[in-house]
């Protein structure tokens, strides 16, 4: 382990450039090129060894995610709530929504809703509609049936995001640092919520970095204010420039995503006729997050 919190603790602090110099060198170096590198195959994915939950511990540290074989466990949301109470995330938002709404499948639900289709969704993180001080902080997937063809994710590592946003734009880093920068919008009746929504970036408690984010902005009420929507461009343009940093990789049936919600997109994939052979992905997501320490 690398042990980055308690060795570079003010990494995130934009008043101090000592530890983000030094935590940056070594993360960009350390981190993964590739999506083999990020593959942790497990015997049991509901019943992780030590061994395997060391390394999927190490690559969350590298980067914020990691992806896995799940062995001999079966193919369900039992699986994957069992595999996040291995590895201390339990605080689940799937019984406050639509029973079906972690099955992402082209079911056509809430409304034929994106990820009930077979659209492709652009750069986003998960769930950018809670408040601040209790939001998404990990995304678990696992594949059941992948599309006939396509359906690949992009990822990239919040910390990473990060970095390349704080070398070319440290003042607009600043300002979606520092402020309220968007509220939640009802997409439906374009209500506004004054409570839910704030910040693109922060940091928790005990000093990991939080991020969320989306292209899609019609359940975000975005600031006006001319800076935040100035910073907010910059943003944007570094994640569309897809750095070499972005990994792509499909899931096969069996594999999942173990991340502490890293931006990610859906590329358009190519279904199944028939219902019971469509792509289904079981997704999970928790308040707690997956932290290397
Ligand atoms: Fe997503």
């Amino acid at each position: 382990m690398k042990n980055w919190n308690t060795k570079y603790p003010k990494r995130f602090d934009l008043d101090s450039d000592v530890d983000y110099q030094k935590w940056r060198d070594e993360k960009l170096a350390a981190y993964p090129q590739s999506v083999g590198d990020l593959v942790v195959e497990l015997a049991d994915m509901t019943a992780i060894t030590n061994a395997e939950k060391t390394r999927i511990l190490e690559l969350i540290e590298l980067a914020n995610m990691c992806v896995y074989t799940s062995g001999t466990a079966k193919l369900n949301m039992d699986s994957l709530i069992i595999l996040g109470e291995q590895l201390g995330v339990t605080e689940t938002d799937k019984f406050t929504r639509h029973s079906k709404s972690d099955e992402l499948t082209d079911s056509g639900i809430l409304g034929k809703a994106i990820p009930f289709s077979t659209r492709q969704v652009r750069w986003h993180t998960d769930a950018t509609y809670y408040g601040s001080d209790k939001t998404i902080q990990a995304l678990f997937l696992l594949c059941k049936r992948p599309a006939l063809e396509g359906g690949s994710n992009k990822v990239l590592d919040n910390e990473v995001l990060y970095i390349l946003f704080r070398d070319k734009d440290p003042e607009a880093l600043k300002i979606l640092m520092r402020n309220d920068c968007f509220k939640y919008k009802n997409p439906k009746t374009g209500e506004v919520s004054e409570q839910l929504g704030g910040k693109v970036f922060w940091t928790n408690p005990d000093g990991h970095l939080c991020h969320r984010f989306s292209f899609r902005k019609m359940d975000m009420s975005w600031s006006e204010d001319s800076e935040i929507i100035a910073a907010r461009d910059v943003l944007e343009s570094v994640i569309l420039e897809e750095s070499e940093y972005v990994i792509e990789g499909r899931l096969e049936s069996g594999m999942g995503l173990i991340s502490n919600n890293v931006l990610h997109t859906r590329e358009k994939p190519v279904d199944s006729e028939d219902p019971a052979k469509k792509r289904l992905l079981y997704r999970a997501r928790f308040y707690d997050r997956v932290n290397a320490c």
